[in-house]
């Protein structure tokens, strides 16, 4: 039987003690309980992290393999491994800090290896259109402070313009808010979003 696949991309610095992974892990061991027929790929890419955009990566984006060198070939395989995988998976789960408002840099090399013109994305001459067939992306967030719905949120926004733009519009946020602002506050972040992986599981 071929088992539908859930991606679980994990990307807190914090290997020990980060609430975005214990978070996303707890939404993954729900969905797994209620969806048997569910394989898990985990990828960890603060512990394993992709290189950055530099001048051979793009070299070997934009040209065409007969032309590549033996580098070139290397992260051309990269890059092929990664989109298949994301484009393989039936529902996508992240975890994600927040680091200075904005999303790690490591999820940052991630999508400029999974945001591929001619392979999640086109350019027609009506501008771009994506070319991933739509399926859930649970995203759940991990704050210090309090941003969901306001300006200094550089993340939700970002990523769900990111998904809609490779052809993913059911792009579903999980915030934990408030998890340096004291033992109370953040006592309540975390339980509301135990109470949101519950229900989007569910
Ligand atoms: C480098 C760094 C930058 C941070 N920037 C912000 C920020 O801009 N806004 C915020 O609310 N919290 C910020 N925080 C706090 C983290 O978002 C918070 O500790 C969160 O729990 C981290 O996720 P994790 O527990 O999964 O590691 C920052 C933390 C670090 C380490």
């Amino acid at each position: 039987m071929n088992r539908k696949k859930l991606l679980h991309i994990d990307s807190s610095a914090r290997l020990e003690g980060s609430d975005s992974r214990r978070l996303s892990q707890q939404f993954v061991q729900q969905w797994i309980a209620t969806h048997a027929d569910y394989q898990v790929i985990e990828r960890d890419i603060a512990s394993k992290p992709l290189p950055h955009l530099d001048q051979t990566m793009l070299a070997a984006m934009m040209s065409p393999i007969e032309q590549h060198t033996p580098e070139m070939a290397e992260i051309a395989s990269r890059i092929n491994l990664l989109v298949d995988e994301f484009l393989a998976a039936d529902v996508i789960v992240l975890g994600v800090p927040m680091y200075n408002l904005g999303i790690p840099s490591t999820l940052k090399a991630y999508i400029d290896h999974i945001v591929m013109a001619g392979k999640t994305f086109a350019y027609t001459d009506k501008g771009a259109v994506g070319l991933v067939h739509d399926r859930p992306v649970y995203i759940i967030t991990a704050r210090g402070g309090i941003h969901a719905g306001t300006a200094s949120d550089q993340q939700a926004p970002y990523l769900k313009t990111l998904f809609n733009f490779v052809g993913i519009e059911d792009v579903n946020f999980i915030h934990s808010e408030g998890l340096n602002m004291g033992e109370e506050i953040r006592a309540k972040g975390i339980q509301q979003a135990q109470q949101d992986i519950v229900r989007s599981v569910a």
